[in-house]
């Protein structure tokens, strides 16, 4: 088992992600830290305890980071999530007091600290990672290994024709964190994730199953359906941050190479991460990124995870669709 920290910003398909780092053999997810990204950083507390109770696992800690990129305003992503962040179908609930608890980068810095073998799976804007490193010059290089989601390459952005989302809410971050490893990002952009669609079948296929978490994604998902269908005319939702987790689970899903990544702070192209695919600058190869994905593993991955006990209807569906 292989102990990680999920730094993330639910979010629909940061939601999915955790679900699936959770049922997960391969994985002990011993804290989460949220940034302010897709939500205000509170909101993104609630959700992640929402997918925690629906788990059985509220032994796993939250904590929360700062409500503010690093040097700009926060810009939310709740015309895409939803204004609570999971696609407003959800009851009200009740969180103890204690669950959610301040303290998001004083927890990475303590916990990095202590130990060896912890890794990162960043799922969100960079600022709680940037804001530890800032605190400690060196302490991502304790990280045994950090995965991220953010940041396009050849495919464009989401946010402008250059800019992915997370890079795009807090570039400063991004260039602090991304200066300050010694061991190479591992990076899973647009390129790779706009594979990743959560295909009408696919949400038909967790409609019919009588499950708790089937339902539950198949609710949240609706509403990032309904936005994909506006923006872009597409059927079904791309779901970026499941991705990294399974990557990291599964190195083999996705292929890439080693480069230097750095990102764009200001101007028309403000968000972009800037991939020095010739070596102009000479500087270290700071990121792996990835470029290809098989996405029939991915999906295989993802329900046989989350599902295991519906192996022989999962086999059927992902080999019909
Ligand atoms: C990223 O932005 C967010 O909206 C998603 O949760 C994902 O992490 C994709 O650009
Ligand atoms: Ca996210």
């Amino acid at each position: 088992m292989k102990k990680v920290i999920i730094d993330c910003d639910p979010g629909i398909d940061d939601s999915l992600a955790l679900i699936l780092a959770l049922k997960s053999p391969e994985l002990d997810v011993i804290g989460l830290t949220i940034c302010a990204g897709n939500v205000p950083v509170e909101l993104g507390g609630v959700n992640a305890y929402r997918v925690l109770n629906l788990l059985n696992r509220k032994d796993i800690p939250i904590y929360l980071g700062d409500n503010k990129p690093m040097k700009r305003e926060l810009v939310t992503a709740q015309d895409t999530h939803g204004e609570d962040g999971l696609g407003e179908v959800l009851p009200e609930i009740d969180i103890p007091e204690s669950a959610i608890q301040l303290g998001a980068v004083d927890y990475l810095i303590k916990t990095l600290k202590s130990n060896e073998d912890v890794s990162i799976i960043a799922l969100g804007p960079m600022t709680n990672l940037a804001k530890a490193v800032e605190r400690e010059k060196d302490i991502l290089k304790s990280a045994e290994r950090i995965v991220s989601m953010g940041g396009a390459f050849r495919t464009n952005g989401n946010c402008s024709q250059v800019a992915e989302f997370n890079y795009w809410v807090d570039p400063e971050s991004v260039n602090i964190v991304f200066q300050n490893v010694v061991k190479p990002i591992e990076l899973i952009p647009l390129d790779v994730t706009r594979k990743i669609v959560l295909t009408p079948n696919y949400r038909e296929y967790l409609k019919q199953m009588k499950n708790d978490i089937a339902q539950f994604i198949y609710l949240v998902t609706g509403f990032y359906v309904d936005f994909h269908w506006m923006q872009e005319r597409t059927l079904g939702c791309v779901i970026n941050d499941p991705l990294a987790v399974a990557y990291f689970i599964n190195p083999d899903l996705c292929n890439g190479f080693l480069t230097n990544l750095e990102c764009v702070e200001n101007g028309v192209a403000i968000g972009q991460s800037l991939i020095d695919i010739g070596d102009f600058y000479k500087r270290d190869k700071n990121v792996f990124i990835n470029t290809i994905v098989d996405e029939k593993e991915f999906f295989n991955l993802f329900f046989n995870r989350v599902f295991p006990e519906n192996l022989k209807d999962n086999e059927t569906v992902l080999k019909e669709y």
